[in-house]
């Protein structure tokens, strides 16, 4: 033993631990588990709980939903900063059919087609997917402030609307159906709400996407209608074919474009569609609706001084830059930066993440090192790794705006792991790192910069949503000097 009480061979590497933890009986453990999960524990406590009780961060464990929609409920968490990590690597981890985990909705659902999610980079329709991700991303890149501030501008004027009529305004609410027309905007340049959609695509979007996040929430219904309901069998597609085709017509007519690339690298545009479909209601539009209210929920409750500070900061960029929001003016907002990477670092829209092990491998963790076979499924519970004490030290679970200003604290980078990769590294066609990320973290800056643009200080009530926060605006103060556009 060495003087942190891991085993040393010989040579002086560590030697591989069994992976301590249990799956109890088949079947009924994972029952068990998922009722633990769901209502007797809570998620975070789910995990921390099976950590404490095995002293270590990498553990067996069962992972809901189990049955009967999952063959195989048996995972090796991954639970630390230094563990984590293994899932983005794609030499050492098999990436295929388990963006939701150990189920997978059924591809009627995508118009027949595992979109790319779903695929592993060695599969050539991952590649060209995402490169046709990344072409329309960098053929939209000016669209993107422009469309944003416009869509908010307004969002944020209906917020004091409310205010003024009833004290209290909904920011999810009005989010869902700002996010959506933002996407369609940003992305193709034709509103949603102008097309045959009208105003129905977020509720469209939002009834798709539970048909095949069911199995991983909670509604807040009393446990014997949820269990039957949401958690033993899929919901039947056909139930939402309707909606899907609708949003399908959306995209085959606005993606003209982005289609006619797609298929000039190769791909059929059905299958195209799908994708694009995929990428911006699942991947874009629901990352949004967890998102943008976790940032807000934690620039809400950082506080009037916080504020204050932000405020001088966004200004002063914005006036430098002539009275304009750009990409040069974002970068020199140090504090505005370090707050939304600290946003993403305590809520993580996308907790959970999966790999299979294409290899018998040793994972460490900070205490040890631990054999897994090949084959096994690894899974990790995001927001563990992103507040292990062990890296972030007594702070870890606080929001600290400034915690990433600085050389110092651009060296933390490397531990954000929102993207699916850590913040310092960049999506490629060759892993399975989100291709929005620049985007994201853009979206993200670019609301807490017209917050402050806007007023000198705001409040907010918040509180759970189904997927994450959910933020009541009760107070704003308008800005009261050096307004920007
Ligand atoms: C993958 C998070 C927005 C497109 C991922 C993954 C995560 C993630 C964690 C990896 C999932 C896994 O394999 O385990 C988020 C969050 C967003 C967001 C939190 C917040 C808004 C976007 C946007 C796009 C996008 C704006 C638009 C292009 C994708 C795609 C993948 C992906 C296509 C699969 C990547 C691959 O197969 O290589 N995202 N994402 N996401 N994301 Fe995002």
């Amino acid at each position: 033993m060495n003087q942190s009480g891991m085993a040393r061979s010989d040579e002086g590497s560590l030697v591989p631990r069994e992976v301590p933890g249990s799956y109890g009986l088949p079947f009924v453990s994972a029952i068990r588990d998922r009722l633990d999960f769901y209502y007797f524990q809570g998620q975070d406590k789910y995990f921390e709980s099976r950590v404490e009780k095995y002293g270590s961060t990498v553990v067996r464990i069962n992972v809901p939903p189990g049955p009967f929609m999952a063959r195989d409920p048996r995972v090796v968490a991954v639970l630390d900063a230094k563990s984590f990590p293994v899932l983005f690597d794609v030499t050492k981890v098999e990436k295929k059919n388990l963006f939701t985990g150990t189920y997978m909705p059924s591809t009627s659902l995508t118009g027949g087609f595992p979109v790319c999610s779903y695929l592993d980079p060695s599969e050539p329709t991952h590649t060209k997917v995402k490169q046709l991700l990344f072409s329309l991303l960098a053929s939209r890149k000016d669209a993107f402030i422009p469309a944003f501030r416009s869509h908010f501008s307004s969002l944020l004027a209906t917020v004091e609307s409310q205010l003024l009529l009833s004290g209290k305004s909904n920011f999810n609410t009005l989010n869902d159906a700002t996010s959506f027309e933002f996407i369609g905007d940003g992305y193709f340049g034709v509103l949603p709400s102008a097309s045959d959609l009208g105003t129905t695509g977020p509720a469209k979007a939002a009834k798709w996407l539970i048909f095949q996040l069911h199995p991983l929430v909670t509604l807040g219904l009393p446990m014997i209608l949820e269990e039957p309901l949401l958690h033993t069998v899929h919901l039947p597609p056909f139930l939402v074919s309707g909606d899907y085709k609708a949003l399908y017509k959306y995209f085959f007519a606005a993606a003209t474009k982005a289609l006619d690339t797609a298929e000039g690298l190769g791909l059929k545009r059905d299958e195209a569609c799908h994708n694009l479909l995929f990428a911006t209601v699942f991947n874009s539009y629901g990352g949004l609706k967890v998102l943008l209210p976790g940032i807000l929920a934690r620039i809400a409750d950082s506080g009037e001084k916080f504020h204050k500070k932000l405020v001088t900061e966004i200004r002063a960029a914005v006036a430098e830059a002539g009275g304009k929001v750009t990409i040069e003016a974002l970068e020199k907002m140090e504090l505005t930066k370090s707050a939304v990477w600290e946003a993403l670092r305590l809520d993580p829209a996308v907790k959970f993440q999966y790999g299979r092990a294409k290899a018998d491998m040793n994972i460490e963790s900070h205490d040890a090192v631990f054999a897994v076979k090949k084959g096994e499924m690894l899974f990790g519970y995001q927001p563990c790794a992103t507040k292990d004490p062990r890296v972030f030290g007594p702070t870890a679970r606080e929001f600290v705006g400034d915690r990433f200003v600085g050389k110092e604290g651009s060296k933390l980078l490397k531990y954000v792991y929102w993207s699916n990769g850590r913040e310092t590294e960049s999506p490629s066609v060759h892993n399975k790192q989100c291709p929005g990320k620049n985007l994201v973290v853009l979206v993200g800056r670019l609301l807490v910069v017209e917050l402050f643009l806007r007023y000198d200080t705001f409040t907010a009530k918040v509180g759970l949503d189904l997927l994450g926060t959910k933020v009541e605006f009760t107070g704003v103060t308008k800005a009261t000097s050096g307004v920007a556009d």
